[in-house]
């Protein structure tokens, strides 16, 4: 089976791929409410400090680990520390990638009904939003279809494959969401008003910090870079052996913070440009979820001219962020049955389809089922993956492991304090700052 294992094609494609399942919902929906909630520019400047400090080093890890070992996320635990429980650690992150389908999926859907509210007029006439949304969450039948519709779509690319579906889906998707956010950004800029938006973003008001801050931008920084589940490991399996990991990861890295940024530069301003009243936007903004994406912005767009284009573009842009993300989960657990139970990958997939269906079907109809998925994998299972992640790395592995996939057997030239500095990283800072957010969401 590893013979014929595939490998991304170009350079490109696997920065495309891994940027693809980066950027997603965690961009567009929740990095602007946790920015709210944050105090605006303050809360950017530490999740900034969080993405080089905890997040890149973590990546890199997930990085070395998929591709010294060329395996499924389970799998590649299983080969680079055979006999040991390490195993689970793995197992832990396809069962989490499993349960984020679960609730991700039914969000997916959302966005699709949206654009086709958008495309056919329907938003456009709509008198009370907060209605509109809940009418949504009310009709099962129609959010089961939607899933099931993304789900399909998702299982498309997979079945497709690496290189056919995964990085020539990627290599053409995230180019048109850039185009896309830039469009919506000059829009949103240049509305009268847009100012007090941008001055929000980028105005440091000390008195606004929280004394979760901190906490908040960490997990922020970690789901939104598809971390500690063993997503970005799985990627790295299809790495080719002249790619240059660290380097990688850092484009990565820069390229989802620059759409959670621009996403940040659509919603305050034009947040703040067309609300009624000033005194809710942060409020409204804050309450973020499902109410930012699905009531407050579709709100702002009708105050717009061209509303209809607007609103289709942005949930156009909303969908295609989420395909490359779900592509990236569905095959995380599609290629652990594959490796590990001996299946076809046709099977597998047909399998994985199936299961996140019924999960899918049950937070549909669920809002509880829905919010416990949805708390169980970003405040537990993540967490506790990239713990384990990152420990296996600066404690277990072999030193030498590290250092070969590092430097690409010695090609690249690395220094020793930037190798000791990495090892630190891995060793202390991030599990003990992992560990942090970890009994923050046992507390919180
Ligand atoms: N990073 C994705 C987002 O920001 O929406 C979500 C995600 C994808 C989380 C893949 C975890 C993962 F493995």
């Amino acid at each position: 089976m590893s013979e014929t294992r595939s490998t991304f094609g170009s350079k490109l494609g696997m920065v495309a791929a891994a940027a693809g399942s980066a950027v997603g919902l965690g961009n567009i929906w929740r990095f602007p409410s946790e920015t709210a909630d944050g105090g605006g520019a303050i809360f950017i400047i530490i999740y900034i400090a969080c993405i080089l400090f905890f997040g890149i080093p973590l990546m890199v890890a997930e990085f070395i680990v998929g591709r010294s070992s060329r395996a499924n996320a389970a799998g590649a635990f299983h080969k680079l520390s055979p006999g040991t429980q390490w195993k689970w650690v793995g197992r832990l992150g396809v069962l989490t990638g499993f349960v984020i389908l679960g609730f991700y999926m039914v969000v997916c859907g959302w966005t699709v009904d949206y654009f086709i509210q958008s495309i056919t007029g329907t938003l456009h006439t709509v008198s009370d939003f907060s209605a509109n949304f809940n009418q949504l969450l009310a009709n099962n039948t129609r959010q089961i279809v939607l899933m099931v519709f993304f789900v399909l779509l998702t299982a498309f690319f997979i079945f497709a494959g690496v290189q056919k579906g995964i990085e020539r889906s990627a290599k053409i998707m995230m180019p048109v969401l850039f185009l896309l956010l830039i469009v919506m950004v000059i829009r949103a800029t240049t509305l009268d008003g847009a100012a007090a938006g941008l001055n929000f973003l980028f105005k440091p008001d000390l008195q606004e910090v929280k004394s979760t801050v901190f906490l908040d931008a960490m997990g922020q920084a970690f789901f939104s870079l598809s971390l500690g589940m063993g997503c970005m490991m799985t990627y790295a399996s299809y790495f080719r052996d002249d790619t240059h990991l660290t380097k990688i990861a850092v484009q990565v890295s820069v390229l989802d913070s620059m759409v959670a940024l621009l996403a940040g530069m659509v919603i305050f301003p034009s947040a703040f440009a067309l609300a009624a009243n000033p005194d809710t936007i942060v409020s409204n903004l804050v309450e973020g979820g499902p109410g930012l994406l699905f009531i407050t912005i579709p709100e702002l767009f009708n105050h717009m001219q061209g509303s209809i284009i607007w609103s289709a573009i942005f949930f156009l842009l909303l969908s295609v962020a989420a395909l490359t993300s779900t592509i990236s989960l569905m095959e995380v657990v599609t290629v652990y049955i594959h490796e590990e139970y001996r299946m076809s990958r046709r099977e597998a997939l047909l399998l994985v389809v199936i299961g996140v269906l019924v999960l899918g079907t049950v937070s549909a109809v669920s809002l509880p089922f829905f919010n416990l998925l949805d708390m169980a994998s970003a405040k537990f299972m993540l967490p506790i993956g990239g713990l384990f992640i990152s420990l296996f790395v600066g404690w277990y592995l072999d030193k030498k492991i590290t250092q070969a996939q590092l430097t690409n057997n010695g090609k690249i030239s690395m220094g020793v304090t930037f190798l000791k500095g990495y090892s630190f990283i891995l060793k202390f800072l991030a599990p003990i700052a992992i560990l942090l957010i970890f009994l923050y969401g046992l507390i919180g």
